[in-house]
């Protein structure tokens, strides 16, 4: 099986026959070819789909939301009369519109799918989002129409195919509920001719031929059963028999016409960002120090990355390193909160210190104001998820911690001289910016989305230096 061909019936006007189509093109299609599997699903939230195609007492699967959350259309197919497979509707599928990222969320689900055939989807009259999801998806977009204020609407279908620098190809304009008793004088002898002369006129293909109004097919959702009848059993001898045929006909010769699907082709691009992403992330972690930066334990080797507390890079982009947990724990107990001696595991503080180092960026560099002075005064700051500061701490940068008799190398000291330092001894203008990791895949913040929210915030920072400077 393959991906399927993607139909999508989609108009901005109401009640122009959207749905009487897309159930009736299943139908169709299934009698014209019958080996073709063929998938119907419906973004509205009437169940015109499920009451026409449910067979009685079968049990569904889950239903349309799913579609949405990466969930095969495979995994969700009811079979229904008449060899057609849907998948059944939900009353409210509004309400997941915030699940949604972009247009294209639909797409990439459906990029998974081996369902093969064709898979018809019904629209609400809305360009909403889920309108746009099926667009972006689409093969083949069929935009009934009935009249000219129906044709003014398309224009915001091209806009959006035009906005997201997606061929028009699949555009097809098909007049629908065209009253065939009338008939003009001149040039356009009746309603088709002249709402094809419009469409030309504006540059928007058309299927061939036309979908008649007709009170047979009107009449065939309204019967004592409350059931909605197919055109192809219940109305025969109407000419709505013939057209939608020949419909289902121009929809199969255009499948037969494209030896790639639009989802192979979204599938393609997606693998081709995906490359892309892994070799940044690949050459962005070639740059990383491999060591701690604050104890120098090794913490990245052939085998892989170590769980890591901190992620540390300099606003000049210079450095780039992880930091120990416990390690930065205790660089800040000391120094900021001049906690003396070890700090243990279990103390109440470090967790409350954990618990708001997840929300923080902390960034460590020059005091403000001291550029001209050979003391070096050193500032640590916090700075809140958005990048603004909260509080800064500027004291002196000792070289030695205790006493003189127990002279102790400070790791602040050397942490600020192996990472700030421009000449070994003088602090420059760069400053490092720290950064709460998840300790088991300490690496996820190099990863695209993760990097760039990384380093705008970082720039939002440096900013802010260079005012206070
Ligand atoms: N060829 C036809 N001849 C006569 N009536 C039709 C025809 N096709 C559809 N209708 C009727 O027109 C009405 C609207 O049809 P339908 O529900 O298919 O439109 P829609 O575009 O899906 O509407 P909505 O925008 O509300 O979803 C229905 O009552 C339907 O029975
Ligand atoms: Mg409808």
């Amino acid at each position: 099986m393959s991906r399927p061909y993607v139909v999508v019936i989609s108009s901005e006007k109401g009640g122009v026959g959207k749905t009487t189509l897309a159930t009736n093109l299943a139908i169709y299609l299934k009698a014209v070819q019958e080996d073709l599997p063929v998938t119907l699903c419906s973004f509205d939230n009437h169940f015109s789909v499920d009451r026409m195609f449910r067979i009685r007492g079968s049990r569904s699967r889950g239903d349309i939301r799913s579609l949405f959350r990466g969930v095969t259309p495979e995994e969700l197919v009811e079979t229904g009369e008449f060899g057609v497979q849907f998948i059944p509707s939900h009353g409210e599928l509004a309400l997941i519109r915030d699940e949604l990222t972009g247009n294209d969320s639909l797409a990439r689900g459906l990029t998974g799918s081996q369902l093969g055939g064709i898979l018809i989807i019904d629209t609400r009259p809305d360009l909403d989002i889920f309108t746009r999801n099926a667009l972006f998806a689409a093969d083949r977009v069929i935009v009934p129409i009935k009249d000219a204020p129906s044709m003014e609407n398309c224009k915001h279908l091209y806009d959006f195919f035009d906005r997201q620098e997606l061929s028009r190809a699949p555009l097809r304009i098909l007049p629908c509920l065209i009253d065939s008793r009338i008939h003009f004088d001149g040039p356009f002898r009746d309603p088709y001719q002249l709402l094809k002369a419009y469409a030309i006129n504006r540059g928007y293909r058309c299927m061939e031929g036309f979908i008649a109004k007709s009170p047979k097919v009107e009449s065939l959702n309204t019967n004592p059963e409350g059931k909605i009848y197919p055109i192809l059993t219940h109305g025969r001898g109407t000419e709505v028999h013939l057209q939608m045929s020949n419909i289902a006909r121009q929809v199969l010769l255009g499948l037969l016409a494209k030896d790639r699907r639009r989802l192979d082709d979204i599938a393609e691009a997606l693998q081709e960002t995906q490359i892309k992403r892994a070799e940044t992330f690949r050459e962005r972690s070639a740059t990383l120090r491999p060591d701690c930066l604050i104890c120098g334990q090794q913490l990245i080797s052939d085998q892989g990355i170590k769980p890591a507390g901190f992620y540390a890079e300099s606003t000049s982009g210079s450095v780039r390193a992880f930091i120990d947990e416990s390690c930065f724990n205790e660089l800040v107990f000391r120094n900021f909160y001049s906690q003396s001696g070890p700090v243990r595991a279990d103390d109440p503080m470090i967790d409350l210190f954990r618990e708001s180092a997840q929300h923080t960026y902390f960034s460590l560099r020059r005091a403000p104001h001291t550029k001209n002075f050979y003391q070096q005064q050193i500032a640590f700051y916090r700075f809140d998820e958005e990048g603004l500061e909260i509080s800064r701490k500027i004291f002196e940068l000792k070289e030695f911690d205790k006493g003189l008799f127990n002279r102790e190398r400070s790791r602040l000291y050397e942490l600020v001289t192996s990472t700030l330092c421009t000449d070994g001894q003088r602090l420059g203008s760069d400053a490092l910016v720290i950064r709460k990791v998840s300790s088991d895949f300490p690496d996820e913040i190099l990863y695209e989305e993760a990097y760039r929210h990384f380093n705008d915030i970082i720039k939002r920072i440096a900013g802010q230096f260079v005012e206070n400077e």
